[in-house]
């Protein structure tokens, strides 16, 4: 049983006090209703110079923490970056690689996300890797591709054995932050292909333990039919994740 992972990216948003707050709150109503909130695992991912901030508010509770995006070198000399250790030693368990704005606005390759995600695994991390495809490649019949291609290409490397820290989150380019999700019908046959990828790729065990979130617009009022699929094992959470209530009544939805 695969044990639905819900994340909320908490982008380039919210200044100390809020981030403070807002973790507080999530936190607080997951430790007053375990059986409404804790059938899911909860994640924050806030901007990386409040991680310290937020790692103080989730210590000691089931919430985990996870940081937008990291370097791929271990330490030295890279003006601006962040390394896989540094993350570890505030207290993060997951760094999300790839995600679109990162691909599409930063320009981030497959062989970048790649060599993140190596040295993720490498640091003890467990690498959220986005793929998704853009509206335009959608509409050209392209998405199996797209996704094989951001697939075999974010991952080369990565043993079986490593595969089970590492989670998958489909998120189509053209549902993030637009109000428009993909139906569950369209989510989960890009889900269900990623399991078969999966499994092509490594084998049945890999398979069935990798999960694989859903992103964009994921909202309370939508999350409990995407996350029904039986292929689709948590969201990752942008908009919504930035009210307590809402990420919560996500939660509640798992
Ligand atoms: P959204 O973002 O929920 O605001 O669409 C999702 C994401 O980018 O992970």
């Amino acid at each position: 049983m695969r044990t639905p992972l819900i994340a909320g990216n908490w982008k380039m948003n919210l200044h100390r006090a809020e981030a403070v707050a807002l973790a507080e709150a999530v936190v607080k109503a997951i430790k007053a209703d375990s059986g409404k909130y804790g059938k899911a695992e909860a994640a924050l991912c806030p901007p990386s110079v409040y991680l310290d901030a937020v790692a103080q508010v989730v210590k000691g509770s089931s919430v985990a923490l996870g940081a937008q995006n990291m370097y791929h070198e271990a330490n030295g000399a890279f003006t601006g970056e962040l390394s896989a250790s540094m993350l570890r030693d505030v207290g993060c368990k997951y760094v999300v690689l790839g995600h679109s704005e990162r691909r599409h606005i930063l320009g981030e390759s497959n062989q970048d996300v790649n060599r993140k995600v190596l040295t993720a695994l490498k640091g003890g991390l467990s690498p959220i890797v986005c793929v998704g495809e853009t509206l335009q490649q959608r509409e050209a019949g392209q998405t199996a591709d797209v996704v094989w291609e951001q697939f075999f290409g974010s991952l080369a490397g990565v043993s079986a054995e490593q595969m089970q820290q590492v989670v998958i989150a489909y998120e189509p380019v053209w549902a993030i932050g637009t109000g428009k999700t993909a139906t569950p019908q369209q989510a989960e046959e890009v889900h269900a292909d990623l399991r078969k990828i999966l499994e092509f790729r490594y084998n049945t065990a890999t398979a069935q333990a990798v999960r694989i979130q859903y992103g964009g617009s994921v909202k309370p009022d939508n999350a409990a039919e995407l996350l029904s699929q039986k292929n689709i094992d948590g969201a990752l959470v942008g908009g919504a994740s930035l009210k307590a209530e809402q990420f919560l009544g996500i939660l509640a939805g798992a």
